[in-house]
């Protein structure tokens, strides 16, 4: 295990009713007048805004409203939520909803007390400071409720890119499994097969004896195989859903993937995906993880097998270790596909004739260095030949 430092001092608040505590957990967390983030509508379809806003008022906070968070969220909106924030003298930024406008709050909060560009941190530089954020999750999915990341796309190319960084930590999330239930089951799905994929991406690893992790995320994996079919076969099992939320959150903020090197590869090749044709991040991801998974296999065949044999019952082939790694991805695709997700570039709606702008792109655009993956270094010729495993 390499040494390392781990640091996450989230707030969390979990079970039902919690969100009618948001007023005072943003009192408690320094706020007094407040941007209220959210989406596309369903927080105020299902009335979960019209809660959060009185418990806001009940504690006597000030707040103003931002709502039109796109699925993949836009640097446009970003730079309207920094002005209005500056405008309007907002000291904290509140998310009700998805992963996605989480990430636009955490854009907002890091954009409103710097000076330059925000879009500077999704080039690399790291987010020290941002306005406090709280969130109130509505699904189980990016895990950005409990990360040091958020995923913005600009417009102007349409780089999809992530920030990272201390000061987007949010302050407290509050987790309310029945705030899920209204999911579509495409969307639940989505979010089930993004949770897997952040497991993965920390399991492929080339640290040595991390036992301890291995088993932590080996124990998560196991979790979403048994809880998926219960939603998905009653989308308001509330014990299914609650399991599901808190693996998500583990899932991402790192507690299993601390002390190891990670891959990552999935991740920066699904993001050319979802930035170009906007399909959902995790849809992709089921067309992208076992392409990559194939096509890296030889690189610790030991590995896949272990994941094969410890997390989808595989039978070990100690003859044919190879065999058993493959079964352990066919078991993975069988899985998704038995959830509801896409299997490849047709159902996603991407095309052959993008696939080496995509390689070229996800290698070189935008500040990149020319390979990505921590487990496998890509190079844009590797990505392309990944690209064509989805066809
Ligand atoms: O916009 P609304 O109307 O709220 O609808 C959303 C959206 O259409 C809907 N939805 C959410 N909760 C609902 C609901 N509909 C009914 N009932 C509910 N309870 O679901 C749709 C998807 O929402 P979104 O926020 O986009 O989902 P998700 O949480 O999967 O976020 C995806 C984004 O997160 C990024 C992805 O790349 C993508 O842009 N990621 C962020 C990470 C991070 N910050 O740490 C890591 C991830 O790997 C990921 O890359
Ligand atoms: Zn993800």
């Amino acid at each position: 295990m390499d040494n390392f430092t781990f640091y996450a001092p989230t707030y969390f608040a979990f079970g039902k009713d919690t969100e009618q505590d948001t007023g005072k957990y943003v009192r408690r967390f320094g706020g007094s007048k407040v941007l209220v983030h959210f989406g596309g509508g369903s927080v105020i379809r299902s009335g979960l805004l019209d809660r959060v806003k009185k418990s806001l008022e009940a504690q006597g906070l000030a707040y103003v409203e931002l709502g039109g968070v796109k699925p993949n969220p836009r640097s446009g909106l970003v730079y309207e939520g920094i002005e209005l924030c500056r405008r309007e003298g907002v000291d904290f930024v509140l998310a009700v909803g998805g992963g996605s406008t989480i990430d636009s709050a955490k854009a907002i909060a890091a954009g409103v007390v710097y000076d330059g560009d925000f879009w500077d941190f999704y080039q690399g530089k790291p987010v020290d400071n941002a306005l406090p954020i709280g969130t109130v999750l509505t699904i189980a999915a990016a895990g950005s409720e409990g990360s040091p990341d958020s995923v913005i796309t600009y417009e102007d190319g349409m780089y999809k890119r992530g920030a990272s960084g201390e000061g987007l930590r949010p302050k407290f999330t509050i987790l309310n499994p029945a705030l899920t239930q209204t999911l579509p089951p495409y969307q639940t799905a989505c979010g089930i097969t993004d949770i897997m994929a952040h497991l993965y991406e920390r399991y492929l690893t080339n640290t040595a004896d991390v036992e301890c992790t291995d088993r932590v995320i080996e124990a998560l994996m196991l979790t979403m195989i048994n809880e998926a079919p219960k939603v998905m076969a009653d989308p308001n099992d509330y014990q299914a859903r609650a399991n599901i939320l808190w693996a998500g959150m583990m899932a991402h903020n790192n507690c299993c993937g601390v002390g190891r090197t990670q891959d990552w590869a999935s991740h920066d090749i699904e993001h050319e995906l979802s930035a170009i044709y906007d399909c959902a991040h995790g849809a992709g991801l089921a067309v992208v993880m076992p392409a990559v998974f194939t096509y890296n296999m030889h690189h610790n065949v030991m590995r896949f097998a272990q994941a094969a044999v410890r997390v989808w019952g595989c039978e070990m082939d100690f003859e044919h270790p190879e065999r058993t790694a493959k079964a352990g991805i066919d078991a993975l695709r069988r899985f998704l596909v038995s959830i509801g997700m896409p299997v490849n570039f047709a159902q996603l709606g991407a095309k052959e004739e993008d696939i080496e702008r995509m390689a070229q792109c996800a290698c070189y655009g935008d500040a990149r260095q020319g390979t990505i993956g921590g487990f496998v270094p890509l190079s844009k010729k590797d990505v392309e030949n990944i690209y064509r495993l989805m066809l």
